[in-house]
Formats: C-alpha cells, sequence, structure tokens
C-alpha cells in the first residue's frame, strides 16, 4: 500500500486524558490536543472509572475536530486512524475506540489499534526525529514508568514492525503509584509525582536510610539448563514498590509526625491553587528529608534496574517514559550515569512524557508501513501486554 502523506489521526482515551493529534510519517506532529480530568478526579484522590468515561464522552468531538483543525487537514487529508486498544480503563478505551472505529469506517480508511505503552515508547523517538537526531541505535531498552506502569522493555525492530520482549516489572506497587500515595499519606496533593519532585530538592536525601526491597535479577530455570543461551535471554529485572510506601507510612507514625500532616492537608485543601512553595511553607526539616530520602530511594532502584538490564541485553541505549518520567532527580541520575557508561538515554520533553495522542499516530506509524491493521471486532483490552 502507498503511505500517501503519511498523515494519521491519533486518539487515546486510556485513562484520565481524552486526546487527539495528527502527526506525518510518526515523526512530525502537526498537533497534539489533551483534556486533562486531572482537576476532576483530584477531587476523589484518583481515577474514577465512570468519571473518566463520561468525561471522554463529552471531550471526544470537540477534542479531535480541534486536532484536526490544528494540523490544518481534513478527514479526507487522512491516511490511517489509531487508537490506543488497551491497556487501561474499560469504559475509557471504548470511547475512543468506539469512536475511531466509526470515523475510520466512514471515511473508508485503515484503522490501527495502539499498545498505550509501546506509544510511550515512541513519544520519545518522534521527538528525536523531530529535532532531526540520528535514530538511536538499536536493540533499545525502553523503561515505561508510569502511574499504572512499571516496565523495562527490550525492542527490536524486525522489518517495519517493532517488536518488544519484557525483561522486568513491578511486582506490586507502579513507581508512580507510590509517589501518590506516599504524596497522599504526607497530606500533599494529587497526582503526587509533582509534588514530591519539587519538595525533594528542599530536604536532605540521605536522612532516612531505606532498604530497599531488592528483587535479585531471576533466570529462568530453562535457559540456566542450555549450554550457552544468548546475552540475557531469561535475565529479568523485576521492581517492587509497595515496600517503601510502608516504610514511610511507619517512619511518620514512629516518629510522630500524624498531626502535622492533618495541618498540612487541610491547610492545603483550603488554597485555591496551591503551589510548590506552599507546600513547602507547611513542611518541616524532618518531613522535606523525608521525601527527599523517598525520591532518591525510588529513582536509585529505577535507575540500578535499568542499567543492568541494558548491559546485560547488550541495549545500545536507555529510552525513558511515561508519567514519571518528568521527575528531574530522575532525568539528572539517568542522564549522568549514561554519561558515565558511554550509554545514549533519551527522555520525552515534559510535555510529551504524560498521556497524548501524538505518541499512539507516531506509534502507530510503523504498523501503518506494515499494513498491520483492525478490523471491526477490535475492542478495549484492559490488560493488554506488550512483548
Ligand atoms: O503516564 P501518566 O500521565 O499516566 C499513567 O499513569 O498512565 O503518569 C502519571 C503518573 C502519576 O503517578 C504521577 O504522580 C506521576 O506520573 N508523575 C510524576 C511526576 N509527574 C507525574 N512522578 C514523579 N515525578 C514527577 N515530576
Ligand atoms: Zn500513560
Amino acid at each position: 500500500m502507498g503511505s500517501g502523506s503519511g498523515l494519521i489521526l491519533g486518539i487515546e482515551s486510556s485513562c484520565d486524558e481524552t486526546a487527539a493529534a495528527v502527526v506525518r510519517r510518526g515523526g512530525e506532529a502537526l498537533s497534539n490536543v489533551v483534556a486533562s480530568q486531572m482537576a476532576l478526579h483530584a477531587n476523589y484522590g484518583g481515577v474514577v472509572p465512570e468519571l473518566a468515561s463520561r468525561e471522554h464522552l463529552r471531550n471526544i468531538v470537540p477534542i479531535v475536530r480541534e486536532a484536526m483543525a490544528r494540523a490544518g487537514v481534513s478527514f479526507a487529508d487522512l491516511d490511517a486512524v489509531a487508537v490506543t486498544e488497551g491497556p487501561g480503563l474499560a469504559g475509557a478505551l471504548l470511547v475512543g475506540i468506539t469512536y475511531a472505529k466509526a470515523l475510520a469506517f466512514g471515511l473508508g480508511k485503515p484503522l490501527i489499534g495502539v499498545n498505550h505503552l509501546e506509544g510511550h515508547i515512541h513519544a520519545v523517538l518522534m521527538e528525536a526525529r523531530q529535532r532531526g537526531e540520528v535514530a538511536m541505535e538499536l536493540p533499545l531498552l525502553a523503561l515505561v514508568v508510569s502511574g499504572g506502569h512499571t516496565h523495562l522493555y527490550l525492542a527490536k525492530q524486525a522489518g517495519e514492525s517493532w517488536r518488544y520482549q519484557n525483561v522486568g516489572k513491578t511486582v506490586d506497587d507502579a513507581a508512580g503509584e507510590a509517589f501518590d500515595k506516599v504524596a497522599k499519606l504526607l497530606g500533599l496533593g494529587y497526582p503526587g509525582g509533582p509534588w514530591i519532585d519539587g519538595l525533594a530538592k528542599l530536604g536532605n536525601a540521605k536522612a532516612v536510610p531505606f532498604t530497599f526491597a531488592q528483587i535479585k535479577p531471576r533466570v529462568n530455570p530453562a535457559v540456566v539448563n542450555r549450554k550457552a543461551p544468548p546475552v540475557g535471554e531469561g535475565l529479568r529485572f523485576d521492581f517492587s514498590f509497595s515496600g517503601i510506601k510502608t516504610a514511610v507510612l511507619r517512619y511518620v507514625e514512629s516518629q510522630g509526625m500524624r498531626e502535622g500532616v492533618e495541618v498540612r492537608r487541610r491547610a492545603l485543601a483550603a488554597m485555591v491553587a496551591p503551589a510548590i512553595a506552599d507546600a513547602a511553607g507547611l513542611c518541616d526539616e524532618q518531613t522535606l528529608d523525608l521525601i527527599a530520602s523517598f525520591q532518591g530511594a525510588v529513582v536509585g532502584n529505577l535507575l540500578r534496574q535499568a542499567f543492568a538490564a541494558a548491559e546485560a541485553f547488550g541495549a545500545r541505549g536507555i529510552v525513558v517514559s511515561g508519567g514519571v518520567a518528568a521527575n528531574r532527580e530522575l532525568r539528572e541520575r539517568f542522564l549522568g550515569e549514561g554519561l558515565k557508561r558511554g550509554l545514549p538515554v533519551a527522555f520525552p520533553s515534559v510535555g510529551m512524557s504524560t498521556d497524548n495522542a501524538a505518541m499512539i499516530a507516531a506509534a502507530a506509524w510503523p504498523r501503518f508501513l506494515a499494513g498491520e491493521f483492525a478490523d471491526e471486532a477490535m475492542g478495549a483490552v484492559p490488560q493488554m501486554r506488550l512483548g
């Protein structure tokens, strides 16, 4: 199939962002529109699935129109419609999928289903292409780290198609979930990542020594029995973040910090749009030290596992994406370690690290070239896996 002008409309509605974007040839975002429901869910301290679906229904038509208008293209100009198939909230995913299907079949254009996690990886590659950089060499080690995921993938290309091998994941909480839960138990806002990120630099990260639950690299016994398994084969680099969350809770209780947490929670709730400086003014030194120590431990763990996996699998570079990739300490330490080891490390811009549809349209491009299209039977796959 000819690739025309290579225009793909991407649609994303897997969680609490309704998003649409038009991307040319997987490398140039002509528009990227996101309607966030963050403020709505913040009142509940987490994403409420029913509310999310209702908001997606309300937003999807105007958001797609806006993305088309900003790109300055018409529906007839599109080569394909791409949509997030999973993972995510079933009802939320269905809003995007139903709309994308109706649009694609109405226009007589191909429909492409994209894995949300693949989208996060391609967000980074798309931006590198937009900056005109030479493509990173394969295989790549991709760390997808968000509120729902902490996954390590080895990404390779087979012809036009990309192939992913999962080489590590969290056995309990996702890293972003740990940020959110710890922020909540310290009386900070939702989502917690940006609050902890902003406050951590004011504290001493060495103050509270968190003994991190180290999940040792596991070897698949089937591989051990073979004489000479290929590099890294069968090794896994998993994560665990529920232990550190419990450790923070225990620290708060044993140090008699509960009352201070309540005061802070109430004071922040009474403010219209509290900023980091407001929260900082409500934190004593011990709280700031705790926050810095927590973040330092989580980032250190992500760093160790990612670089160990990259080495074990002979990766030529590391790509970090997902909401937690916005974290400043994480960026600095990953870039520093990459420089030290001579291993390129790439991040999405802060805007592209959270959920958006440009990353969905970008990930759809190789599928378009490979002719991997979805049919009318495509449904939401809430537990969809990658690799
Ligand atoms: O990818 P994302 O927007 O949504 C999904 O979970 O799929 O990620 C949201 C997560 C939340 O847990 C949020 O607290 C975390 O990313 N996050 C951060 C930062 N900004 C967002 N975590 C640490 N530091 C940040 N600066
Ligand atoms: Zn995401």
